[in-house]
Order: structure tokens, then C-alpha cells, then sequence
């Protein structure tokens, strides 16, 4: 099984990411490929990164970081639920990917990033560096959700459509495939 990591990226209240976010999880629980596990950043309230030493060396002192550095070394893959703010991503994201470094490495990663026209598009592209950077594997294959105001209904709930559902299948088919590939360097 591969355990697949869910990041919920936007800390809003009234956020358009948690019912993203609930329409997804299911679909990448019910692949029996996956263990899925949710790090929501809202509830996991990460201050601004203030460990002192470089977390390459991986001598963290504090408690939310020890606690996040086990969340995310039990990942064998990433989703990012993202937003984009002024065209980039979110700073709560952002902050949690910077408080790690050996955690990351040697996994793929893909998106379900929503917006305006630019369904998040725009994050995504400038989250790669980072991610790279760190040795993760960012999959061409993701979801990109354009006009995804008008895709919440009066409860509250993310109403997908069919290129949504294939999209994610797709996308859950393309981490199935790195994550193995991967699995030798991350041994
Ligand atoms: C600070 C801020 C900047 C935004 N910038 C963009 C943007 O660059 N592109 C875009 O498509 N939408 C942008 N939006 C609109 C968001 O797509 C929309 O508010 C979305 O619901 C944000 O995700 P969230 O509700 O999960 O935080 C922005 C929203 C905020 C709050």
C-alpha cells in the first residue's frame, strides 16, 4: 500500500479548499492502492518557520515540528489541495514545506489546485522549484479546478464533474506509478 499524504494548503476560514478537499479524500480512499492520510495546515496551525537549525540537519526543538516531520516521513506521496493567491501559493503551504527537508525526498506529488481562469494553475507552477528542490517528483497529471466559485453549492459542497473524476483517477494512477519507481531511492 502506498500512503498517500493529502495537504489541505488554504488556512481561510469559510475556505473553498475543506469541501475541495472532502470531495477528493473519499476518491483516493476508496483506490485500493492507497492509505490515505489528511494534514489539514488549519489544524496543524504551524507557526511561521522558527526552528533554529537547518532542517537538513534535522535537529528540530520543537513540538509542531516533530509532529509535522512524522506526518509528512510516512508519506510515500503527496496531493496538494491549493489555492492561489496573487498567483502564487499559499503561504501556509508554502511555511510547511520550507519546516522539512529529509521527509520529502525521492516522492512524487501532484495537485488539485483550483482558482479563477487560472484554477490554481499558476501556484502549482510556482510551488515546482520548491518541491524540486527538495527532491520531490511533481507528476504532470493533477486537477486543476477553474471557476470553482460557481462549483460550491448552497451547502457548502464541491459539485465535481466528470473531467474532475477522471482527472483525479488519472492523477492517482501517475502517483501509483512514481511512488513505486521512486521506492528504490528512497530506500
Ligand atoms: C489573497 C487572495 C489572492 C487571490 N488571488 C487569486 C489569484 O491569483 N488567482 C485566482 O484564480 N484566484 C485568486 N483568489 C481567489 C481564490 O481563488 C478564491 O478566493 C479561493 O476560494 C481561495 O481558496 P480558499 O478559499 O481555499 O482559500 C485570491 C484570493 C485571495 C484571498
Amino acid at each position: 500500500m502506498i500512503n498517500l499524504l493529502v495537504v489541505i494548503a488554504s488556512v481561510r476560514p469559510g475556505r473553498v479548499g475543506e469541501p475541495v478537499a472532502n470531495w477528493f479524500v473519499p476518491i483516493a480512499e476508496a483506490d485500493e492502492r492507497f492509505n490515505v492520510e489528511v494534514a489539514d495546515l488549519k489544524v496543524l496551525d504551524l507557526p511561521f518557520m522558527d526552528e533554529p537549525n537547518m532542517p537538513g540537519r534535522r535537529e528540530y526543538t520543537k513540538e509542531h515540528t516533530k509532529k509535522w516531520s512524522a506526518i509528512v516521513d510516512r508519506a510515500d506521496a503527496f496531493v496538494f489541495v491549493t489555492p492561489e493567491y496573487n498567483a502564487t501559493p499559499a503561504p501556509a503551504l508554502k511555511n510547511a514545506i520550507d519546516y522539512l527537508y529529509h521527509e520529502w525526498a525521492f516522492k512524487p506529488a501532484s495537485f488539485v489546485s483550483y482558482g479563477g481562469v487560472w484554477a490554481g494553475a499558476r501556484a502549482v507552477q510556482a510551488l515546482k522549484p520548491t518541491l524540486t528542490q527538495l527532491s520531490v517528483m511533481p507528476v504532470p497529471e493533477m486537477v486543476p479546478i477553474p471557476g470553482v466559485a460557481g462549483l460550491i453549492d448552497e451547502e457548502g459542497n464541491f459539485q465535481a464533474d466528470e473531467r474532475h473524476e477522471k482527472g483525479a483517477a488519472t492523477m492517482l494512477g501517475s502517483l501509483a506509478k512514481w511512488s513505486g519507481a521512486l521506492e528504490t531511492l528512497r530506500q
